[in-house]
């Protein structure tokens, strides 16, 4: 594999001044208001100067960061840990920015799934249960709630948890024969999901449809599901960029083929501006930067995602395993341990919610939490006035972290000065929320190019996997557990 130098070891970024933690907001500058696509975006307050930007962008441009997209697009083996492509973006190419070979693939399964999208919307079914976790159920549960406004099929729920009261709450409501189950695992062995699986299979008493989204056809059969009913995704689709594929299926059948297509189309603009627009107008490669000066020059840890659309409800929660599951790694491309920080913590609530519960610590807190408001001049829904209210409360929120307050009381003082940037658009429309989502994914994969991390694996979820088996086995006896987890699992045993 070819070997690209981190950002922070780039003759540019060692031209930007040193951190200054105290540091204050720089004055309004329209440049760095930037029209992208459907989007404004204003890194006005983002706490970088356009000269700063600049910097950074050339740090970039060493970083060579234009032909480690290109690589990514033409279908290099990019996931070098696991020896595969990164290619989820020909699930949603339109134009042939990626490989035929796969992008044929994807529209076939495409049409596949839209007949069955079709025939389910024609049928007895009125309750679809999406049985999936991580990948195989953040992504569709998103962009279902996000595409609320268009849905006209079944009503459609999410399970994930292994937890009894996850699949029993659903179940408690539902009848088996107008139920359709959509088993969706890459692998088609996640404890959670395959447990919640079988434990469906048993209520329904044959009674219930069941269909299956995996890359192990054989796996799918072994379970009890035929193959005109069986949907597969591929080895060159990560689970945490899959909700294009077959993954979205309970999207797809609850909003109709035609619109979860438009949401295609956004995704795939947002891909061709990702590999052929020049790094200044990309805003894919401006959000990582404005990541990578967070963390990396400001030592600001975490970001708050702050969605002023109420269907933005699980953005947070999506964006949180596509970036630290992608780009929470400490050994770089090359195999070597590295010494500047990666991924910081995502977290988030939607607008206004947030504002009643954390954003006191946003404003008078110790630390610095950079906000990104993500906001849409129109709702679907019929009261415009409440709207505008909402969108007032984000346009002051930005506003008072930037420009603070002062007060002789010092309880009521604000220092102002905290970064935010804010993301505007006409309308969370199917195309701008899949583009929106499709940008996000690839200011993922740029902030792993630029901090020269394998971002396309996650060997750190195995170690609890195989723990929680060991401990599983070991139940009754502890064997070969630790002191503190006996006296945990001892303490288990008399309480139940
Ligand atoms: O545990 C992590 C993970 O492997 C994620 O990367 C993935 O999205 C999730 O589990 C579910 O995996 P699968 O689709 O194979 O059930």
């Amino acid at each position: 594999m070819a070997s690209f130098p981190a950002i922070l070891s780039t003759k540019s970024w060692k031209k930007l001044t040193p951190t200054d933690k105290n540091g204050t907001l720089p004055k309004f500058d329209a440049a760095m208001v930037k029209e992208i696509g459907p989007w404004l975006i204003d890194f006005s307050r983002s706490g970088m100067t356009s000269l700063e930007l600049k910097t950074l962008l050339e740090a970039a441009q060493e970083c060579s960061l234009k032909e480690q997209i290109s690589k990514a697009f033409a279908g290099e083996r990019i996931n070098h840990t696991e020896d595969r492509q990164v290619l989820h973006m020909s699930l949603r190419d339109q134009t042939g920015i990626t490989p035929k070979e796969t992008s044929d693939l994807a529209v076939a399964e495409l049409l596949r799934l839209k007949a069955y999208a079709h025939k389910i919307r024609r049928s007895e079914i009125t309750d679809i249960v999406n049985i999936g976790i991580g990948g195989s159920d953040l992504g569709p549960k998103l962009l279902s709630q996000a595409l609320a406004p268009f849905a006209t099929g079944p009503k459609v729920h999410y399970v994930s948890n292994v937890d009894p009261a996850h699949l029993e709450e659903v179940l408690v409501h539902l009848n088996p024969q107008t139920t359709l189950f959509i088993i969706v695992s890459k692998t088609f062995t996640t404890q959670e999901t395959m447990t919640n699986a079988l434990i469906a299979k048993a209520w329904s008493e044959g009674k219930a449809r069941f269909c299956a989204v995996s890359a192990s056809p054989e796996k799918v059969k072994e379970f009890g599901i035929e193959a005109d009913d069986s949907f597969t995704i591929w080895d060159w689709v990560g689970g945490r960029f899959s909700l294009w594929s077959a993954v979205g299926l309970s999207t797809m059948i609850s909003v109709g083929p035609e619109i979860f297509d438009e949401a295609l189309q956004g995704a795939h603009a947002a891909d061709v501006e990702f590999k052929e627009a020049s790094l200044e107008r990309n805003s894919a490669v401006l959000l990582a930067l404005w990541d990578i000066w967070n963390i990396n020059h400001q030592n600001f840890s975490s970001v708050a995602l702050l969605p002023y659309e109420q269907n933005l409800e699980y953005f947070s929660r999506w964006f949180q395993q596509l970036a630290m599951e992608s780009n929470g790694k400490k050994v770089d491309r090359d195999g070597k341990k590295i010494n500047y920080q990666t991924s910081p913590v995502y977290w988030g609530e939607v607008g206004t919610n947030g504002q009643h519960a954390f954003y006191q610590m946003l404003h008078q807190g110790t630390q610095i939490i950079p906000c990104e408001f993500i906001g849409f001049a129109k709702s679907y829904y019929k009261n415009q006035d409440s709207q505008k209210t909402l969108l007032a409360n984000m346009l002051a929120q930005a506003k008072a972290f930037a420009e603070g307050s002062d007060h002789k009381d010092i309880n009521k003082q604000f220092d102002g000065h905290r970064p935010s940037i804010t993301l505007l658009a006409q309308q969370a429309s199917p195309k701008t929320i899949g583009g929106l989502l499709a940008l996000y994914e690839n200011r993922v994969m740029a902030q792993g190019f630029l901090w020269n991390i394998p971002s396309f694996d996650q060997w750190g979820v195995e170690l609890g996997k195989k723990l929680a088996k060991n401990i599983e086995q070991h139940w009754e006896d502890g064997a070969s557990l630790d002191e503190a987890t006996k006296a945990l699992l001892a303490k288990i045993r008399n309480f139940s």
